[in-house]
This record gives C-alpha cells, structure tokens and sequence, in this order.
C-alpha cells in the first residue's frame, strides 16, 4: 500500500480504480480510514479518497454508480457521536470522517423453490422469515438506509401480508445490508424483500404477454439470420448502423410508436 499518511509531503497519485485527478489547489483534509489517518484532497467520494490513499479495491466495490450496493459504509465525524451509513461510491469524503466500509454482511439467505411455493406465500414468507414478524418499529433501518428507502415500513407491509406493496416500497433496494446490521431484530430486510419482489413478480404480478410473444419468436429462431448478418459485419459498420439507427422520439405515446422497418418486430 502506498505511504499517503500526514507526515509524506510528496505524495504519488495511485493508478488504481477509476484515476483520481484532484481539482488544482485542491483542499486536503484529514481522514481516518479504518483507524488511520490520511489526508486527501476535499471533493473527492469516499471510494477514491480510499484510492488516493493507496488502497486497491478486491472488495467492496462494482458498478461505482450507487446501483450494485456493493461499497456499504459506516462513518462518524469526529466530535460527533451519531452513526451514518452511505455507499463509498457515493458519499463526498469530508474532513474528519472515519471511515469502515462493510463488503459483506451475514444475512438469513434460506433456500427456496419460487415455482413450488406454498399457496399462501404470506405463510411461506412468515416460514422463511419469521423474524420479520419480531420488528419492534424503532426505524432504525429506516435512518440507516443509503437509498432513503422507508425499510421500517415495507417490513410493515410484509407482515400485514401486503406483499405488492412490499414489493414495490422496496424496489430500488440495491443489497447493501447495511439495514440488517443494525437492526435489533435481526431482521435481514434486504433478503426478506427480495423474497417478496420474487414472489411479485413470479405469483402475483400479471404476465406480460407481450414479453412471452417476443420469447416464442426468439426460441423459434427469427432472429437468427438478422443476428448472423450482424456477427458478418465489421466493428466500425456494427457502430454506423447503431448511430444511424431509427430511434423513437422522446415524447412518442407509449406503445404507439413503430419504426418505418418492421421487419424484425
Ligand atoms: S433496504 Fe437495506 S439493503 Fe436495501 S438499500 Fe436500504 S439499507 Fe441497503
Ligand atoms: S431496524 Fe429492525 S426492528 Fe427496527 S424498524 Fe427496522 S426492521 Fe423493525
Ligand atoms: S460501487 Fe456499486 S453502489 Fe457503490
């Protein structure tokens, strides 16, 4: 790992990672990562001030772009007794932070067969995950939640056996865990949603028929000459016929638009 600590004046910019290239005359202020104190230049996020300090990601990290959930954080300020949570990818690196990501936290991850589910899936969700049903309501997952998601309440929804609701309350949950860490039920919320958008998604949700007719013409092989044409031409054709292609207009109605060729509809 690189020296970046207080005491180096020179300091070598690492080529891990997305290259970080601090603004000129950039602020450096003092960090505590995992105990240990580093300054970086201000504006940087939490996962390139770990960089620029000279850590090279094997875990802890993916898409960088607040989606995979992949970089859960825990920080105080000093001076400050409060907790908070955020993603590395996301969170600006501030001056006096300490910092401790979380890769991975254990989770209840029971097996389960969605095509076999038992008909009452609320039953099925209170036999996979009966912890759900031990909430106290203290929203501490709530206030944990990087993505703002109201966590209290969609585990609320679960155990009214609103499982639409759930579904849908919890959508953009990308997996951090950092809920289930904190929470003194030792709710796994996170699996226990995924649980219930499976479900959804696979029981209660009405087919897209649409999407079934496209698979059948799919499996039934139309697309092959069209795909085999494609895999034929070069890569700089491959591009123009991409940036010339046909788009649908911004303010098109849904579902009315068609283009000129619909031959491979
Ligand atoms: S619900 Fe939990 S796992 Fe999902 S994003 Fe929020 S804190 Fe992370
Ligand atoms: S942290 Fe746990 S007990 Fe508290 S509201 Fe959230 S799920 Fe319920
Ligand atoms: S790296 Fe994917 S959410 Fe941060």
């Amino acid at each position: 790992m690189a020296d970046t600590t207080v005491n180096k004046k020179k300091r070598k910019l690492p080529t891990t990672g997305d290259r970080t290239i601090p603004p000129k005359g950039a602020k450096m202020i003092p960090i505590y990562i995992m105990g240990r104190e580093y300054i970086v230049p201000e504006t940087l996020t939490i996962m390139k001030a770990v960089e620029f300090a000279g850590y090279k990601y094997i875990r802890g990290c993916g898409c960088r772009g607040g989606i995979c959930g992949a970089c859960a954080t825990f920080y105080r300020y000093t001076g400050d007794y409060r907790l908070r949570a955020g993603l590395a990818c996301q969170t600006v690196a501030e001056e006096g932070m300490m910092i401790m990501q979380v890769p991975f936290f254990p989770s209840n991850r029971p097996d389960y067969d969605l095509d076999n589910l038992e008909a009452d899936t609320h039953e099925g969700l209170r036999k996979l995950y009966p912890e759900v049903f031990k909430c106290v309501g203290c929203g501490t997952c709530t206030r944990t939640c990087p993505m703002d998601i109201d966590v209290m309440d969609y585990i609320a929804l679960m155990k009214r056996g609103d499982l639409k609701g759930a579904a849908h309350k919890s959508f953009d949950c990308v997996l951090c865990g950092l809920c289930a860490s904190r929470c003194p039920a030792q709710i796994s919320q996170f699996t226990a949603a995924m649980f219930v958008r499976r479900v959804y998604g696979k029981h209660i949700l009405p087919k897209a028929e649409h999407l079934q007719a496209r698979v059948n013409d799919i499996n039934s092989g139309k697309y092959e000459t069209m795909l085999k044409g494609l895999t034929k031409m070069t890569p700089d054709d491959v591009k123009k016929l991409y940036v010339e292609r046909e788009r649908e207009p911004d303010m098109a109605e849904a579902g009315k638009w068609l283009p000129e060729d619909t031959s491979h509809l």
